[in-house]
């Protein structure tokens, strides 16, 4: 069998550092598609048509064309349309968490349609206003229901955060490559990538575990 990992040895700073490149623009992104997400399920549960279409039409369009097509179209069509460049950072974020949103209003919207109506009525009774009562009655329990879906997304996020490496963006995948082209063998960096990417998964697994476990204390 042809397998040799010390060669590898002294590119694992290299490697190393990519988690923190991944991890970064990974975190911004889904807080970015978390909050983006949250606006889109409101527009969609309001009482205001034009404020349903738009919040329809963007989850069609962004989640009906590839992850990888978008962020290639604001690589390379922002610098075409507006003469300026775009870092692939700022790309990356902007990609993902768009295309996050599209996700997570719908993990949103269910779970703000599954809490339970009489919790509306009640606080429509009370004369609790819309904006309170959301914040304060429906979101938080709409929220401990969806911990498991968000936290799917947020993984599929992790994961697919790979494809940055196509424009150039020295995330872990991208530097797994180089180090592959420099020491003409693949297998061992992309074995060794592969396995940071599932431990960054079982990190997050955890995390949400605890949230999980967090919330239900709460009770
Ligand atoms: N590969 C799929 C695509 O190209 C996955 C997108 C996943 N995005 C997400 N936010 N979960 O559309």
């Amino acid at each position: 069998m042809n397998l040799d990992f010390s060669q590898i040895v002294p590119y694992i700073p290299f490697i190393l550092e990519g988690i923190w490149v991944t991890i970064k623009f990974v975190v911004i992104s889904i807080i970015f598609g978390f909050i983006f997400g949250t606006v889109l399920a409101l527009f969609k549960l309001s009482h205001i048509k034009p404020l349903n279409w738009i919040g329809d039409v963007y989850t069609s369009i962004f989640r009906g064309t590839p992850l990888i097509l978008q962020l290639m179209l604001i690589y390379f069509a922002i610098p075409q349309l507006t003469g300026y460049d775009i870092s692939s950072f700022l790309c990356a974020v902007l990609a993902f968490g768009l295309n996050s949103s599209a996700y997570v209003s719908e993990i949103i919207r269910a779970g703000i349609q599954a809490v339970d109506k009489g919790q509306t009525e009640a606080a429509q009774a009370l004369g609790i206003p819309y904006r309170l009562m959301m914040k304060d009655l429906i979101l938080p329990q709409a929220l401990k229901n969806i911990l498991p879906a968000l936290m799917n997304e947020f993984i599929s996020l992790t994961k697919e955060s790979a494809i940055v490496s196509t424009i150039g963006y020295l995330d872990l995948m991208r530097r797994a490559q180089v180090v592959g082209s420099q020491i003409y063998r693949n297998f061992e960096p992309l074995i060794f990538v592969g396995a940071i990417y599932w431990i960054l998964v079982l990190i997050l697994t955890l995390l949400g575990r605890l949230v999980e476990r967090k919330m239900k204390f709460s009770d």
